[in-house]
């Protein structure tokens, strides 16, 4: 079963919205698309496709959702910074859920509550950029906005947008929900296999060693748990796993957006979880009019720049019918600042009588240049920022309400720290990601231990 709240009502649309009603609005960060002719026939195309996420199933993520606004569950949503299509394959989703079902779990045992586990995956293929061109070896190209718009080797051909790629995008998110539907619930998700969620890369480290102690724990319950006579129990040889991504085009947002007969709400089906990114949240901009119409839980980021009044303004806009479940508020301020800047926004929000989730994005406010030349955040900031996320939360008697990381399965060396000390020279070993930095599945499973330490000191306070 999933974790759910009671019966949440479903968001309708203002009477002045509809799919195309943020056409007319100003909009930033899209692609330069050689022919807008073209790229009304492939969205045309895409909207005759069948839809990636169910309507019923969107509507089981917003109870969950609500639940965690209530302080009864906490959200973990996490993933690549960019999806490749290449990484479309069974290893990498296999490799992407293991991980992620490795934190859940410690955040579970940690914390005794149950964690809504959201991917950025199966569309995360779309990336907003700080300039539009950049300057490589002295030619100046056009920047990489992710797979779904170009790719990102050094050369004029390479990074032409191309429009095809919307529906490659559409066919590899279909992929990778197929392989993700199929994992999540014929064995690999079962909590018998919580050993095997352990890579041997990882298990050599401090972090999945102390990982392989909680397993052992869990098997021995499991064990107690069979012996007692309770073993048929669905909930522990599935999970629910949800979709998400910044629905930053809105063209093939658009195209994937269905109206919904027995609850008369528009579903945007790319997806189960959208969200608007720091840059493209302008209250009277086309990001916020589209989102402002579907009915899925919408993410927004919350940066250093957000003030209380606009971020009032803004979830206006989003849930003017206070609807639990439907807002998730994703702050993004950086280590140094968080303590300072979120609690305003706490009351803020508190003040509107909503009950939204509250998440920390401990990532995109701590990213620097290392000394090496490589795009890179530490452990320790990131490990800072949560740490400053909680104590704000507790200031203020607030539910902090769950956590939003970029990671990787995978063994790479993007981030900086951790048990394996991780320094800038190390770096070029194995910097992999097509966009930001991510955490490496021994990092990631090192700050889940961590977290759920906070989780479970704010519970018993
Ligand atoms: C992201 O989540 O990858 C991102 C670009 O974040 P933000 O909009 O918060 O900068
Ligand atoms: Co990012």
């Amino acid at each position: 079963m999933p974790v759910t709240s009671a019966e949440t009502p479903t968001h309708l649309p203002p009477s002045t919205w509809h799919p195309d009603s943020w056409r007319s609005r100003p909009i930033t960060q899209q692609p330069d698309w050689p022919d807008p002719v073209q790229v009304e026939r492939v969205t045309e195309e895409i909207a005759l496709q069948p839809p990636l996420v169910l309507p019923d199933e969107i509507g089981t993520l917003q109870r969950s959702l609500a639940a965690a606004a209530e302080g009864n569950a906490f959200l973990l949503q996490a993933g690549d910074c960019a999806e490749r299509f290449s990484s479309c394959t069974e290893h990498g989703v296999r490799s992407k859920l293991r991980v992620i079902l490795q934190l859940a779990i410690l955040l579970t045992y940690g914390s005794g509550m149950p964690v809504v586990k959201v991917g950025r995956i199966g569309g995360q293929f779309a990336k907003p950029r700080s300039k539009p061109t950049e300057v490589i070896d002295g030619i100046e190209l056009p920047a990489y906005r992710g797979d779904i718009v170009n790719s990102p080797e050094p050369t004029a051909e390479a990074r032409r947008p191309d429009v095809e790629r919307l529906m490659r995008a559409y066919h590899h998110s279909s992929a990778t929900l197929n392989v993700l539907r199929a994992l999540t619930t014929k064995g690999f998700a079962d909590l018998e296999q919580v050993h095997e969620w352990n890579t041997e890369f990882v298990r050599r480290s401090p972090a999945g060693q102390h990982y392989e102690q909680v397993a052992d724990n869990i098997t021995w319950a499991l064990r107690f748990m069979q012996a007692c006579g309770m073993n048929g129990t669905q909930s522990l040889r599935q999970v629910h796993f949800y979709t998400s991504h910044e629905a930053l085009l809105p063209h093939y947002e658009q195209a994937l957006t269905r109206y919904d007969k027995s609850t008369g709400a528009w579903f945007d089906t790319s997806a189960h979880m959208v969200w608007i990114g720091d840059r493209t949240r302008q209250l009277d901009g086309a990001h916020v009019e589209f989102l402002s119409g579907i009915a899925n839980p919408i993410g927004l980021k919350v940066g250093p720049t957000t003030t209380a009044c606009g971020l009032r303004d803004l979830i206006e806009r989003l849930d003017p019918n206070h609807i639990p479940g439907r807002l998730v508020l994703i702050s993004r301020m950086g280590a140094d600042r968080v303590t300072e800047l979120l609690p305003p926004l706490l009351r803020a929000v508190r003040s509107t009588g909503r009950s939204v989730v509250w998440a920390c994005d401990p990532m995109h406010g701590n990213t620097f240049v290392s000394k090496s030349g490589y795009k890179t955040r530490s452990l320790c900031d990131i490990t800072r920022e949560v740490v400053g996320f909680f104590e704000a939360h507790k200031q203020e008697g607030v539910h902090p309400g769950g956590l939003h990381l970029e990671l990787t399965g995978d063994n790479v060396t993007e981030c900086l720290g951790g048990a394996e000390e991780i320094l800038d020279t190390h770096l070029c070993t194995r910097y992999e990601t097509a966009c930001d930095p991510r955490l490496n599945a021994s990092q990631s499973i090192e700050l889940a231990f961590r977290v759920a330490g906070l989780l479970r000191e704010h519970r018993g306070s």
